[in-house]
Parts: structure tokens; C-alpha cells; sequence
């Protein structure tokens, strides 16, 4: 399916950005990406652009996970829209109880021939809780499934505990805010799995952070190569006038009315 065709389909639904769907369906076309792999769908609206990509091609396979109670959280669910663009014939829609990390456990299994994980996937797309102990510990999964020259795609990268409470949410994917220190409440966690874990990575380089996006890509390139750091800011006007009345709200304290 065209990309104008799924963007017309998931009009309205989130939370895959209109930006982030285009890079990423343009990616998948253009590149040598058949096995695909979601963690956090939602409703699925990226799963959409994703098999739509693949569809194109005519090869490949994107796997998404989520858990099982966000099956009744979001209407409509990933299995309903994906059904009602006819997109589901090449995805595998994974739902677990815990989380994603448990998934991960069993494909680890599931493909470990003697002492090692034979990698599988061309990209996968981490878009789950934020959080630094899960997805820290994603991360390093999802490596051992990733064959070489794959890409890993974090969202979130600047989104923060505090951030979320500043919209009026007291706990985000089963983490109460309050439980937490301020330092963690404050730091933005994908950046730090980002930063921490997969930049020191001696496999992982070619670095790509979108600040508008919010995402931020690596590749496994296996090592041995400089590590490079592109980083795209593209600030829009919204994104400006954003950012002048939160200065303007901290210096003159305005009260919602
Ligand atoms: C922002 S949404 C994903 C959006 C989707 N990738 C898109 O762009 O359309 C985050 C999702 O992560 C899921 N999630 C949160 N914690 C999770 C976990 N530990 N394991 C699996 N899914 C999780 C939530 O249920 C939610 O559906």
C-alpha cells in the first residue's frame, strides 16, 4: 500500500507522527529491511506504515508486541486496524502479560542453536514504557536479535517521568511517578539507554538523532568503523511558540484560568 493511502486510513489515530511515519516508511522501502520488529504498538498505527512498507516490497514480516491488557486500552486495537486496512497478512501480533522483555526472552530461545542466538530481525522499533531498567535491558535483547548492519529506532528520546506529570498522568505503563526520585523523574531515561548503553556499544555506531521526532536511530555495524553522531534539529514554528510561553510560564508564573 502507497504511503498517501495509509496516512489517509490511520488519519487521526495515534501516535506515530506524520514525519516519523514517512522516515521510517521511505527506510524500510529503500533499504534492505524484511524482518521487522515493534516493540509498543498501541493501536498500531506504525504497525500500519510498517506492513504497508513491506507490503510494497513484496517480502517481509513485522512482529509487534504489546501487552495484553493494552488490547482493551486502545480502540481502535492494533488488531482491529490493521484488519480494517487489510494489512494484517504479514504481521505477527505478540501480546504478553508482563511486557515486552519476556517476548524478547522467548525469541531468544527460540533461536539459540548451541551457545548462540542467531540474529533475525533487519530493524526493530523500540517504543515502549521509557523506562530505563526496561529498555535498558531491551536493548541488549534485541541486540542479540539483530543481524549486522540492522538499525535500532528509539522514540521518546527526550521524554521524561516529569514530562508526563506535567500533563496530569501520576503513573505511566504501571510506574507511579511519586515512587520515584526526583533525578529519575527528571531524566529523560531513552536518552540514557541511548547514551549509556547503546553509544558505548563497541557493535553500534552511525548514530542519527531527530530532535523534532524525538527519535533516535543506531546501526550495528559490527565495530571497527568511527562512531559518527548526526544530529537533526528541526525546530518548527509550533515547536517555537511551545517553547516561548513555557519560558514565559516559568518567568511570570501564569495561572490556567
Ligand atoms: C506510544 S505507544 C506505541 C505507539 C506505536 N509504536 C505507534 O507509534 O503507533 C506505547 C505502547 O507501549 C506499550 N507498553 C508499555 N510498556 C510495555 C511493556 N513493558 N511491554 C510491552 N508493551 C509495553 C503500551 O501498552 C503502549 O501500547
Amino acid at each position: 500500500m502507497k504511503f498517501d493511502e495509509v496516512q489517509k486510513q490511520v488519519a487521526g489515530i495515534p501516535y506515530i507522527n506524520p514525519r516519523n511515519a514517512e522516515k521510517l516508511y521511505d527506510f524500510i522501502i529503500d533499504n534492505n529491511v524484511k524482518n521487522v520488529l515493534e516493540l509498543g504498538i498501541a493501536h498500531g498505527t506504525a504497525s500500519c506504515y510498517i506492513a504497508a512498507a513491506l507490503e510494497e516490497k513484496l517480502e517481509g514480516e513485522l512482529v509487534c508486541v504489546d501487552l495484553l491488557e493494552a488490547n482493551e486500552l486502545f480502540s481502535p486495537s492494533a488488531e482491529e486496524l490493521l484488519a480494517r486496512t487489510k494489512l494484517l497478512k504479514n504481521v505477527k501480533i505478540v501480546r504478553e502479560k508482563t511486557g515486552y522483555n519476556w517476548f524478547l526472552r522467548n525469541e531468544i530461545k527460540a533461536n539459540t542453536d548451541g551457545y548462540t542466538c542467531l540474529p533475525k530481525y533487519d530493524l526493530c522499533i523500540i517504543d515502549g514504557p521509557k523506562n530505563w531498567t526496561i529498555d535498558g535491558a531491551a536493548f541488549f535483547m534485541v541486540d542479540k536479535l539483530l543481524k549486522k548492519d540492522g538499525w535500532i529506532i528509539f522514540d521518546d528520546y527526550a521524554w521524561s517521568y516529569a514530562s508526563a506529570g506535567k500533563k496530569g498522568n501520576d503513573s505511566t505503563d504501571g510506574i507511579t511517578h511519586r515512587k520515584l526520585s526526583e533525578d529519575e523523574l527528571n531524566t529523560p531515561q531513552i536518552r540514557e539507554v541511548f547514551q549509556l548503553l547503546v553509544m558505548q556499544h563497541p557493535n553500534y555506531g552511525n548514530f542519527k538523532i531527530h530532535g523534532e521526532g524525538d527519535w533516535a536511530w543506531a546501526q550495528k555495524t559490527g565495530g571497527g568503523m568511527e562512531k559518527t553522531v548526526n544530529i537533526e534539529y528541526n525546530v518548527t514554528y509550533n515547536t517555537l511558540v511551545a517553547r516561548a510561553f513555557a519560558i514565559l510560564n516559568k518567568v511570570f508564573k501564569f495561572r490556567r484560568i
